[in-house]
């Protein structure tokens, strides 16, 4: 009690009491004093790095595109970009998060999974994104999305479509409708162009996780349809020359051919099948689905029947203000992929606006901000340009339209459109 007497003595500045032995005294003042200053700084030390490292959102809120800027992935990756910064401009103009405006943060995956891990970590770590839309491929999204789930950094898929991407994790949720849903809906529309459809020969990239997932769903619709798979051929999504596998397609006399590779290397298939002189339906899978495969087969990619999880006439949500920013800079009607990419930005934007009035986005830590952004995101209904959209709560999206488009090309095969069927 003395002692106790005594520090508070001091600390107001008040002599010593005269009855206390000096050295005593000095040493409990010191002792005391000691234990408080070390208690202060220790609290302080834990208080500077705490927000250090967990620092939450100021200013503009930083959402991280990581997609395909570069290498024949960017065939896909580069419509991704414009969708998403249409989206950006959008909603910005329109309030952004409750007043406060969304920043994109671009970094390029290139074509494989380490170009998608290096994008992914800087984006956690030196971009500090509250989440990530990307990547492009399924294949670098089994490579990535560990990384951001493990970080506790949302992710939305804008175009990864094979079987199992929401299941990497909690923090992995996707606006790109899986193959399952998708790929039957083109099998169908060619048997309705030609009912006469009996034989089928199925090629797929097999280096390419998306692929060998979409030519499953591809060949389980075959059987189901009672078609006959006459060959279920392979090749790499590098590949160029498709003379070998176009040869030993032809010989079997398909009525119908069905591709599922991505932009560079379906086109140069497409392309090859014609010269060797095939004359049946063709069916091109997600990867080919961009206007982009029209400068690699030219007016051989005409018919290629291609499903859809955009149409350009969606009247609800914001489609109208989408498809006319998008026409405006690109005179011609916007892609799926520019859709999807546009609809993972809104998810985000509407998400946080939601987190916003239970608490400011930027009184939250970023660690909070990214979970609380990431268990809200999956609650939400969406008025997208892909129509009414929601997620289950393992992150799947949950849409009710699809389509099928085929590709007509002019004479001159410089000039195509997708062409929606009824
Ligand atoms: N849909 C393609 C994929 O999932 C682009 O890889």
């Amino acid at each position: 009690m003395r002692e106790v007497y005594y520090v508070v003595n001091q600390l107001l500045g008040c002599p010593p009491a005269a009855n206390y032995p000096l050295d005593f005294m000095t040493l409990t003042l010191r002792s005391t004093l000691f234990m408080i200053f070390a208690l202060l700084s220790a609290c302080q030390s834990s208080t500077t790095n705490s927000s250090q490292s967990t620092g939450g959102v100021s200013g503009a809120i930083p959402i991280g595109i990581a997609v395909a800027q570069t290498s024949n992935v960017a065939l896909l990756g580069q419509e991704q970009v414009a969708g998403a910064k249409i989206a950006e401009k959008y909603f910005n103009d329109n309030g952004g998060v409750n007043g406060t405006p969304i920043r994109l943060v671009f970094q390029d995956t290139a074509g494989d999974e380490a170009g998608a891990i290096n994008a992914f970590q800087t984006l956690i770590t030196k971009d500090k994104v509250v989440g990530i839309v990307g990547p492009t491929l399924s294949q670098q999204a089994f490579g990535a999305d560990p990384i951001a789930d493990r970080a506790k950094v949302p992710v939305l898929a804008p175009s990864n479509t094979a079987k199992g991407i929401p299941q990497i994790g909690n923090f992995i949720a996707r606006v790109s409708a899986p193959v399952a849903v998708v790929a039957p809906n083109a099998v169908k529309a060619a048997l309705k162009i030609n009912p006469q459809i009996k034989r089928v020969a199925v090629l797929f990239a097999q280096n390419d996780a998306f692929s060998k997932s979409e030519t499953e769903t591809f060949q389980q619709t075959v059987k189901d349809q009672n078609l006959e798979l006459v060959t279920v051929q392979k090749f790499q999504t590098t590949d160029t020359d498709f003379q070998t596998q176009a040869t030993s397609t032809l010989n079997l006399k398909p009525d119908l051919v069905i591709i599922s590779g991505l932009a560079a290397d379906g086109g140069n298939l497409v392309r090859q099948l014609r010269e060797l002189g095939y004359k049946g339906l063709i069916i091109g899978g997600n990867g080919l689905n961009t206007s982009n495969v029209f400068s690699v087969c030219k007016a051989l990619c005409d018919g290629v029947l291609i499903a859809q999880a955009y149409s350009p006439e969606q009247t609800g949500g914001v489609n109208k203000a989408f498809r006319e920013a998008y026409q405006t800079q690109f005179k011609k009607e916007p892609p799926q992929f520019s859709a999807q990419a546009f609809t993972a930005v809104q998810v985000y934007v509407e998400a946080l606006k939601a987190v916003d009035k239970q608490t400011k986005v930027a009184q939250k830590s970023l660690p909070e901000l990214r979970a609380a952004l990431n268990q809200t995101l999956l609650k939400g209904q969406y008025e997208s340009p892909i129509g009414t959209i929601s997620f289950t709560p393992e992150g799947e999206i949950v849409q009710k339209e699809f389509y099928v488009a085929q590709i007509k090309m002019d004479a001159s095969g410089n000039n195509g459109k997708f062409a929606f069927l009824k």
